[in-house]
């Protein structure tokens, strides 16, 4: 291990490890809340991938920052508590492109080493400070690294650390890097956003220490400290083998395993598996996760003071209480088309809705990947080869792939109906269970739903501020559209929280 860090902690001197994510090495060294809550609850990371905001912490001064999102490397004092400070107005830039990808995960890589392959010039923006997405962010095997030497051997341009703030009109987005402001111009537009988890409300999930499933795979992958701890897993889905996979090969011990989905379900998806033998080949090295899955089981309650001590699981034998230092309860992926609905793309459900080329309904835009329908980094490769060529003007590799993105998109709808969340998953929060987790709204607070989804949403939110803190209805969106049809679709900008100056600064209509 390289030398620790030397990093000041609400004042005191903690040594962390430099590899890590900021986060992972907080929890590690014991710090299991970084921020209390509106009501004075603890709270710490949950999602590990930047879209819960339950992490922000004060770095070197500048609040609000996502401890998910950076690395111990680059820092020196961090407080938990949030301090107030003058801000310097950041210096803004102007960028000029052919194409601008948005995401660095498998769809974003393959649709800008596309773009810039035909001759455009591309640049790829991404939140996060590493290329890869979910599956490769911290994946240094053969075909993640294949995949990063093809964008920078195509001579696509990084923008990381960057996110996008708002629309300036048509072919022109704002985008705020953590030291400046970029108006961006460009011909076309490839949206490779992802997903995010469904998180869906239970008593004491909003425990520190209480993970997204993806979340905990994020934090071990940043470097959360597993040896010797008791793992619950629990939730939905193929995520739930991967994560234990993971958390074992560093040294945790899996102390139970719940999906959700029946046994004749999982059976299904697993028989149909055979038509793909790579798909195949994989899960047979999670055969000892298979043996210990129990099916038909769920999260009823986390149990804890300051931090999780147990999982309560429902099972076809009856609640089973499990003493555990770490839970991952995740139930399936949601597409992420936030970007693509402010842009005026029209959403099937939450899926940017797309054509043959991945071109969605606003011509000059095109998606890939998982905001366009969870289906995986396969589904992502082949989405983002056909988006890349589309948005350079060559329609070749949408026929040419044609077949392999059919043969994705069956696989996608198998994954959505084996694993679909159950009816009984709605009665899981109790009157007093906090649904919205940054302004910490309950159950019994949430309005019925109104006649129509949509005006149900927006009364939800004027009559309790759920949807309306930091994260701005990312978690309690999704998980309320699940509980009672309350359909959170009206993202808008600013998409992140950001300092005023990144929004005052008026565009150089000159450029
Ligand atoms: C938490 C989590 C864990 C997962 N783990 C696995 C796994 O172990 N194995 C597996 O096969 N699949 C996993 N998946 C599924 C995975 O999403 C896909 O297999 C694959 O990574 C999809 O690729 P993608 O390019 O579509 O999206 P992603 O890989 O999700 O990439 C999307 C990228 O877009 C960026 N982004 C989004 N919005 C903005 C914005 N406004 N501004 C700037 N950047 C933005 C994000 O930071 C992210 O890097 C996981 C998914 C999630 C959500
Ligand atoms: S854990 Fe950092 S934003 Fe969710």
């Amino acid at each position: 291990m390289p030398e620790p860090r030397r990093i000041v902690v609400d004042g005191h001197a903690v040594e962390l490890d430099p590899r890590a994510s900021l986060a992972s090495a907080l929890v590690s060294s014991g710090v299991h809340a970084l921020r209390r809550s509106v009501r004075g609850e603890p709270r710490g990371p949950v999602c590990g991938m930047g879209s819960c905001y339950e992490c922000r912490i004060t770095i070197d001064g500048v609040e609000h920052e996502r401890a998910c999102l950076r690395g111990v490397a680059g820092c020196s004092t961090v407080g938990t508590s949030a301090e107030t400070r003058h801000v310097e107005p950041r210096s803004v830039r102007s960028l000029v492109c052919d194409v601008l990808v948005i995401g660095a995960g498998p769809a974003g890589l393959a649709a800008a080493a596309s773009a810039a392959r035909r001759g455009k010039r591309t640049v790829l923006v991404d939140e996060n400070e590493g290329l890869g997405g979910q599956i490769w962010r911290a994946d240094r095997g053969v075909e993640s690294e294949r995949r990063r030497d093809d964008v920078r051997a195509a001579g696509v341009e990084l923008l990381v650390g960057t996110s996008v703030v708002m629309p300036l009109g048509e072919r022109r987005l704002r985008l705020a890097a953590r030291d400046a402001t970029i108006d961006a111009r460009f011909e076309a537009l490839v949206l490779a956003t992802g997903a995010t988890e469904l998180l869906l409300p239970f008593p004491g999930w909003t425990l520190p220490n209480v993970f997204g499933l993806g979340g905990l795979q994020a934090l071990a992958k940043g470097g959360l400290e597993l040896a010797g701890k008791r793992v619950v897993l629990a939730g939905s889905g193929p995520l739930l083998l991967a994560v234990a996979a993971i958390v074992e090969a560093r040294g945790a011990r899996v102390v139970a395993l719940a999906e959700q989905a029946s046994r004749a379900n999982v059976n299904r998806f697993g028989l149909a598996l055979t038509t793909r033998p790579a798909k195949l080949l994989q899960a047979l090295g999670y055969a000892r996760s298979i043996a210990a899955l129990r099916t038909d089981a769920w999260p009823v309650e986390a149990v804890g003071g300051e931090r999780l001590r147990a999982l309560v699981l429902r099972t076809p034998r009856g609640n089973a209480t499990i003493g555990c230092d770490y839970a991952g309860v995740g139930f399936g992926l949601v597409p992420n088309g936030r970007l693509a609905a402010v842009l005026g793309c029209a959403l099937d459900g939450r899926r940017v809705r797309v054509d043959a080329l991945q071109r969605a309904t606003v011509p000059w835009i095109f998606a890939a990947g998982e905001c366009t329908g969870v289906g995986g980094k396969d589904k992502a490769l082949v989405e983002g080869a056909i988006a890349g060529a589309s948005a350079a003007g060559d329609p070749e590799p949408a026929q040419k792939l044609a077949r392999a993105r059919t043969r994705e998109l069956a696989f996608a709808e198998r994954i959505e109906r084996a694993f679909a969340p159950r009816a009984e998953l709605r009665a899981l929060a109790r009157p007093d269970t906090i649904v919205c987790r940054c302004e910490d709204v309950t159950r019994a607070e949430i309005a019925q739903p109104g006649t129509s989804p949509d005006d149900a949403w927006r009364s939800t939110k004027l009559q309790t501020r759920a949807g309306m803190g930091a994260c701005q209805g990312r978690v309690c969106g999704p998980a309320l559209e699940f509980l009672d049809g309350r359909a959170a679709r009206d993202a808008r900008p600013p998409l992140a929280p950001v300092t005023l100056d990144a929004l005052a600064v008026m565009p150089d209509e000159s450029r």
